[in-house]
């Protein structure tokens, strides 16, 4: 038997290493349940995302992580090792919160060096540490002043330097961002693409702003109700959301709804026709940034336009449909203007289309 792997296949075998499974884990407050019956499997060094409305039940996906909260059924394995019931100091794990509550009477240096003096590291090994840490995230000046003297984005650096300076194997982030102006939020990301990168950590990051988990996730872990609704690469949860929820969570989506017939699907505002073994949903989506408003008469329908978004680099046109539904087109910015109130034919690439569970 040939022993030999070539480069792909091993990395296929790294990338396949799990760090951390959540097996049939379910949480029950009273009568509410809050996460039913949830399975996931996050690989070794990858960033995964939490993605969801409010109340989705991300924040308790990673209290049952660390060890804050117990699961009402269900297993947590980390490394191999069933670790549901380990206590929260046991666990080789980090947190970083959206308020970074450093402590205000330490300087920024005392209080990246705190987790290791509770670890009983030596005093030597601290200082080096905390250097490195403070390097990281690109504050080795400000080592000798306190907290209030920084900016928000800064404190958050240092919440963040102090939960990498006891390396932990893996790292929850929940929505440590939220505080940060749109600018800061850009950059702070760019920081934990590299710090990422460059540690290797498996990374659990929640947040509910769809745009940072695009930008930042290897996969996005997409949660409604407490449950998953898709996971998969940023890319694919874009491009092929798995039913209507996904389709409407990420990214802005023009959905059509009728019923399904040989050859095609019969909307309240006339036909769409297609190959209809291509599907048997009655339900399908298409991005905005595929609809063409043309000539009227052109396309599957006519709309008016009630509307236009000017967006820097783009326009977001929309237009009424007869039924009263809103169809979005995404257009270059260059493009000729189009009048309120005209009416234009909508038409769209039979291959941009979507269809949903
Ligand atoms: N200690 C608790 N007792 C009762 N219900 C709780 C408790 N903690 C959370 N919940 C409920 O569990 C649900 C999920 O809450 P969770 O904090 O996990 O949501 P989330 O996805 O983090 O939301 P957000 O984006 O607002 O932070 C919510 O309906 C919440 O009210
Ligand atoms: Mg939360």
């Amino acid at each position: 038997m040939n022993m030999q792997m070539s480069i792909p296949d091993l990395e296929a075998k790294r990338d396949q290493k799990i760090k951390l499974s959540i097996k049939g884990i379910s949480k029950n407050y009273g009568s509410a349940t809050v996460l039913q019956s949830l399975d996931l499997d996050v690989r070794n060094g990858e960033l995964l995302t939490l993605l969801g409305p409010s109340g989705s039940g991300k924040t308790t996906l990673l209290q049952i992580i660390c060890g804050l909260t117990d699961p009402t059924s269900g297993s947590l394995v980390i490394d191999g090792r069933d670790q549901t019931r380990l206590p929260v100091n046991q666990r080789d794990i980090g947190v970083v919160f959206q308020h970074y509550a450093l402590f205000p009477h330490l300087t920024v240096a005392e209080n990246v060096a705190f987790p290791l003096q509770m670890r009983h590291v030596a005093r030597d090994e601290i200082k080096r540490r905390v250097e490195d840490a403070l390097a990281m995230v690109n504050l080795s000046h400000v080592g000798e002043r306190f907290p209030k003297a920084l900016s928000g984005g800064q404190q958050q650096r240092v919440a963040l330097a102090r939960c990498l300076v006891y390396r932990p194997g893996v790292i929850l982030m929940d929505e440590p961002l939220g505080a940060l102006d749109r600018k800061l939020r850009e950059t702070m990301q760019m920081e934990i693409k590299r710090i990422h990168r460059e540690t290797g950590a498996t990374i659990i990051f929640v947040t509910h702003d769809q745009e940072e988990a695009l930008a930042l996730s290897d996969r996005i872990c997409l949660m409604n109700d407490g449950r998953i609704a898709q996971i998969d690469r940023p890319q694919v949860v874009y491009d092929q959301p798995a039913n209507r929820f996904a389709a409407e969570f990420i990214g802005l989506s023009n959905i059509f709804e009728g019923e399904l017939v040989a050859n095609g699907l019969v909307t309240p505002d006339g036909p769409i026709p297609f190959d209809a073994e291509a599907s048997a949903s009655r339900c399908m989506m298409v991005r905005p940034e595929h609809v063409e408003f043309g000539k009227e008469g052109i396309g599957y329908f006519n709309a008016t336009v009630v509307e236009s978004i000017y967006a820097g680099s783009s326009s977001l046109v929309m237009a009424k449909l007869a039924s009263g539904l809103t169809i979005l087109s995404q257009r270059p910015a260059s493009s000729t203007d189009i009048a309120i109130g005209s009416v234009v034919g909508v038409s769209w690439t039979p291959n941009d289309v979507r269809f949903l569970q």
